[in-house]
């Protein structure tokens, strides 16, 4: 660690991010009494504070961002020669990293062969529902306009991404919201709603076609969907799940939009968690861990046959897709994610991601052995996640309390690890662990060891 702080510079940003900052997703009545964190510096798979402790950090920082780790210097560099040759132009016109890697991403994403470069996950998403609407409008005729989204998904913070969010706590008070979003249920097998039906992978899929014949097939153009729901309780799709969603979404000509801001980029073992079920998307929008959070970039990818459709009438000015984004022309973000792909090929994160992935898996299964307050575990790759509950016959979900009580304390003896929060109502009990893809074994270890004592402690 390098910080330079003195007590006295520690003291004057404490109170001047006390004074001024307004932190994301918090409730600031605490810090009128306790100092509000200030992270300083990170390194590999470390984080230190202003205080200069150090944290071991399975989250990636903070929301599965930092996929290749902290203080990547080649990345810095990448970006910084960029910046000085040509910092900016907007998207209207191409670019050198941005044709490179658009190049790069297509290699690893059969079927699909367009990339629109925006800055946010939100962003991304609200680029396909435009897309939707606008295929809608021009080529439907108005009909297919309904996007479906799932219970327990996320999509964003934008008016458009809440209106598809499936986690109440998200959207709740914000409204009110465009219409035409649509929900669908979530396809958690541990809190199974089809205990009746042997197979609840296509029942949880069928529940799908049961909302597009409600809402009449040709009114629903798109379905938004996580590949693994990440922030809504670490949900791998159940067996036959993908499959038969592929098969409802052609028999109905629904498009599929994969939402791949958490799972992109390595995070599950493959470069993107579609990959992992077979499924082949219209649309896959991804950001986050596309360059590791080292610059604000994300992309919404497509089919050649979703680009055909926006330039079907070149005298109409009307006919293409009349959008923008301003920093979708920062060539930070290209540059970065370039160099950020090239590291996880030529480190073998991927490979990495699945050996890693097996040791936390079987970790946390057998810290569920000793203590019966984990419910299930579930995940893939380094995402990974365990449901707390109080009680594992009725699988009575563990007070969000508790929950925290366990992060906590895992944060006090120096592992950063995740929960599920203000996502769904009484059922913020899932703690979510997304390492960098760079983890070894020692971290898994110390990982998983100090969960085990936490929930000692805690529960
Ligand atoms: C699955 C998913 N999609 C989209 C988003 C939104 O991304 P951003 O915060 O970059 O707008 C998130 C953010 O957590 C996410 O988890």
């Amino acid at each position: 660690m390098n910080i330079m702080l003195k007590t006295n510079d520690i003291a004057n940003l404490v109170e001047a991010d006390r004074a001024h900052v307004w932190h994301h997703l918090s409730q600031h009545k605490s810090y009128e009494t306790v100092d509000p964190q200030l992270m300083v510096e990170g390194r590999g798979m470390r984080v230190w504070d202003a205080t200069g402790k150090e944290y071991l950090d399975a989250t990636s920082g903070g929301v599965w961002t930092v996929n290749v780790g902290y203080g990547r210097e080649t990345i810095a560099d990448a970006v910084r020669d960029q910046l000085v040759k040509l910092n900016y132009f907007a998207g209207a016109k191409g670019s050198i990293p941005g044709a490179r890697f658009a190049q790069k991403l297509i290699e690893k994403m059969p079927g699909l062969t367009r990339v629109y470069y925006s800055n946010s996950g939100s962003e991304a998403n609200e680029k396909v529902f435009k897309m939707v609407r606008q295929i809608a409008a021009r080529h439907h005729g108005g009909r297919k306009w309904k996007i479906l989204y799932r219970e327990r998904d996320y999509h964003g913070t934008t008016f458009g991404a809440l209106a598809a969010c499936g986690q109440p706590q998200r959207n709740t008070d914000y409204g009110p919201y465009p219409p035409g979003f649509v929900e669908v249920p979530h396809c958690l097998e541990y809190r199974n709603q089809y205990p009746d039906l042997a197979d609840y992978g296509i029942a949880a899929a069928d529940a799908i076609e049961a909302v597009i014949l409600r809402e009449g097939p040709d009114t629903v153009g798109a379905i938004c969907l996580e590949p693994i729901t990440a922030g809504g309780g670490v949900i791998t799709p159940p067996v036959g799940y993908w499959e038969r969603v592929q098969e409802i979404c052609t028999k109905y000509q629904v498009l599929i939009h994969i939402d791949e801001v958490v799972c992109g980029l390595g995070r599950t073992g493959k470069w993107f968690g579609y990959q992992q079920y077979g499924v082949q998307p219209d649309f896959v929008t991804v950001a986050k861990g596309l360059a590791s959070g080292y610059a604000a970039i994300s992309c919404t990818i497509t089919t050649e046959a979703i680009f055909d459709l926006f330039k079907t009438d070149a005298s109409d000015p009307m006919n293409h897709f009349r959008d923008i984004s301003t920093f979708g022309g920062c060539l930070a973000g290209p540059a970065a994610a370039l160099e950020n792909m090239r590291i996880i090929e030529d480190e073998e994160l991927l490979g990495n991601t699945v050996a890693m992935g097996e040791r936390l898996r079987n970790n946390l299964l057998g810290l569920m052995e000793k203590h019966p307050v984990i419910g299930d575990v579930r995940g893939c790759g380094l995402f990974q996640g365990a449901e707390l509950v109080a009680d594992r016959v009725t699988k009575e979900p563990l007070a969000e309390a508790k929950v925290q009580a366990v992060v906590a304390k895992c944060m006090s003896m120096g592992v950063i690890i995740g929960a599920t929060n203000r996502s769904l109502p009484g059922l913020n009990n899932t703690l979510t662990l997304s390492p960098a893809l760079i983890a070894t074994t020692a971290d898994i270890d110390t990982i998983t060891a100090t969960i085990g004592e936490a929930l000692t402690a805690v529960a």
